[in-house]
């Protein structure tokens, strides 16, 4: 039975350099429109009991605070449920924050990505560094008690003390969580674009192992528990909606692309707009494409879900099939056994792709 459901914002002010989100530049009635659909979209499931919300995108921080009420209003949320709303440092302030809270909002993701100027100029992004922290910390004054910050590394020419000091000024805010995504290089963008052209080019493997070992090492000094590949987070602060992606749980996904997993089944929602709006219109759910989940499928999704959760990990498949590769995993010293789980090793944790691949 899912307890979670996941609501796709697909727009932004302006798409930024490297990223492939789905998400368009859209007008106040745009976004009005799409919300009267969410609200009809929601009608099409079962009303289950939801213990986490999540509003991702996109930019979810671009809607009204009572447009995230209306949709709210419509879902039957248990007491003490987890409510998150992603959100960019220049869409919000004071005052706007104070009233997602009031609208139920009880945990912001913010996307800050650096607080170099020069890599917020190439990233594309709209606020510069003293934006970024002045939207942190408006959130803190609104109330806010659960904050999760983005940063990105491996950067086009960033060095190993440029990380550090985007690390050090994020962990100085003090945030409960954060997120930090090494550069994917995503084919249509701008960066990919550049990639191809000569003018950036991809980090050394070396050099971004050693951010990435840098940032684990600083992070948990701090205080921060690394239990994801990368999420790190204060005591009892663990994403609780995206840890049941994690575990493999059941998941409503609502809105343009959004996917979802409910009864065995993944589906994936259509992604242009005229489309989903036609299928809500004839009230029928919005979906492009699903897959039944075979047993066989289902431990798949398990152990390369599962064993990024790193303190947590995966108790053991009793299919024969995973026997052989267990043993050669843990020969290898790529995973070990801590109780009845499995967990990746550090050597695991850095070469978590070997390992995934070796278990599909
Ligand atoms: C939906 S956005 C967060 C909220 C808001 N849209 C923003 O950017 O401020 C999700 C996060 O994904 C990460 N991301 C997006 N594209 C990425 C890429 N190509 N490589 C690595 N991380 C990426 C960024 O850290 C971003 O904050
Ligand atoms: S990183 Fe965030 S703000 Fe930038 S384009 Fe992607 S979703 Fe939009």
């Amino acid at each position: 039975m899912a307890d979670a459901i996941y609501i796709h914002i697909p727009f932004c002010v302006k798409k930024c350099d490297y990223c492939d989100f789905l998400s368009f530049q859209s007008t106040k009635e745009e976004r009005k429109k799409y919300v009267d659909f969410l609200v009809k979209e929601i009608e099409l499931y079962p009303k289950y009991n939801y213990d986490t919300v999540y509003f991702g995108g996109g930019t979810p921080s671009l809607l009204e605070p009572e447009d995230v009420k209306k949709i709210l209003s419509k879902l039957s949320i248990n007491k003490g449920a987890e409510i998150t709303l992603e959100a960019n440092p220049k869409t919000v302030d004071y005052e706007k924050l104070k009233s997602f809270k009031e609208a139920g909002i009880n945990r912001l993701s913010m996307g800050i990505q650096s607080f170099n100027e020069k890599f917020l100029k190439k990233l594309g992004r709209l606020h510069n560094s003293q934006e970024g922290e002045e939207a942190y910390k408006m959130a803190r004054k609104a109330g806010y008690d659960n904050i999760s910050l983005d940063l990105m590394f491996s950067l086009p020419d960033q060095t190993l003390e440029e990380v550090k000091e985007d690390l050090q000024k994020m962990i100085s805010l003090n945030p409960e969580h954060f997120s930090i995504y090494s550069l994917i290089w995503e084919p249509d963008t701008k960066f990919f674009e550049k990639l191809e052209k000569g003018e950036y080019k991809e980090t050394d493997n070396d050099l971004e192992a050693s951010m990435y070992e840098m940032i684990i090492d600083y992070s948990e000094k701090s205080g921060y528990s690394h239990y994801e590949i990368s999420n790190f987070s204060k005591e009892g602060k663990e994403a609780r909606h995206n840890s049941k992606y994690w575990r493999n749980d059941e998941y409503v996904g609502i809105g343009l692309g959004a996917s979802g997993y409910i009864d065995g089944i993944r589906y994936k929602n259509k992604m242009k707009f005229t489309d989903y709006y036609d299928s809500i219109l004839v009230g029928e759910k919005p979906i492009l494409e699903k897959e039944e989940v075979s047993e066989d499928m289902k431990e798949e999704y398990r152990h390369i879900l599962g064993l990024r959760l790193l303190k947590e990990g995966i108790i053991p498949s009793s299919l024969e099939k995973y026997k052989k590769n267990y043993k050669e995993l843990e020969e290898d010293g790529f995973i070990e056994k801590k109780l009845e789980r499995y967990i990746l090793t550090k050597k695991g944790i850095f070469l978590a792709n070997d390992v995934f691949e070796k278990l599909i």
